[in-house]
């Protein structure tokens, strides 16, 4: 995934160089081709899934892993996490659906919905506010989650959006347990 991401920004590297100096266009046009070959083709992109090592992850602490150029949150969740989540009504609710990719899109927005395993234990998220974009933090916000300071949203402990402008309930990828330490993303 590295090589991916860190051939992206070579890329745009690249870009700004180019549109940033007319006098280096002419150069670049011959450059280009051979470092878009060097990039997997957009088809090979969207495929790519990434197998992602768990076992390091201790209890109340969050991975972020880079997939698809987007930061994903992989959260292994304390009981009071759990708790806190689990104890919400679906009333209380910006956001009623899931928002899960795993499950049928009228899916309701419970924990058990949102986990990637039945005791709740492992949250998996993209990690990208669903207002605008911002990358929000982690263990922050009113809601025991996450808070995203572009403008002010709060999202639970299930990265449920609970105050603020964001629409949605922050997104589950397409993500399974490979084995008991590893996850495939994709
Ligand atoms: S981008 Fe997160 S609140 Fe606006």
């Amino acid at each position: 995934m590295s090589n991916t991401e860190d051939q992206g920004g070579s890329r745009r590297d690249f870009l700004y160089y180019a549109t940033g100096a007319a006098g280096v266009v002419a150069t670049g046009a011959a450059v280009w081709p051979l470092v878009n070959q060097m990039n997997p083709s957009a088809d090979v992109k969207a495929l790519a899934s990434i197998f992602v090592d768990i076992s390091g992850v201790e209890t109340g602490t969050q991975l972020t892993v880079k997939w698809r150029g987007k930061p994903v949150f992989i959260r292994h969740r304390d009981q009071k996490d759990i708790d806190l989540a689990r104890s919400v009504k679906l009333s209380e609710l910006v956001d009623p659906l899931a928002e899960n990719e795993n499950i049928a899109r009228d899916a309701p927005a419970t924990d058990e919905n949102r986990t990637l395993d039945k005791e709740g234990k492992w949250l998996v998220m993209i990690g990208v506010c669903t207002h605008l974009g911002c990358v929000p933090l982690g263990n922050a916000g009113d809601f025991g989650g996450w808070f995203c300071p572009c403008h002010g949203s709060h999202y639970d402990s299930a990265g449920r959006i609970r105050k603020g402008p964001a629409p949605r309930n922050l997104e589950i990828p397409v993500v399974k347990f490979e084995d008991e330490k590893t996850i495939k993303l994709g």
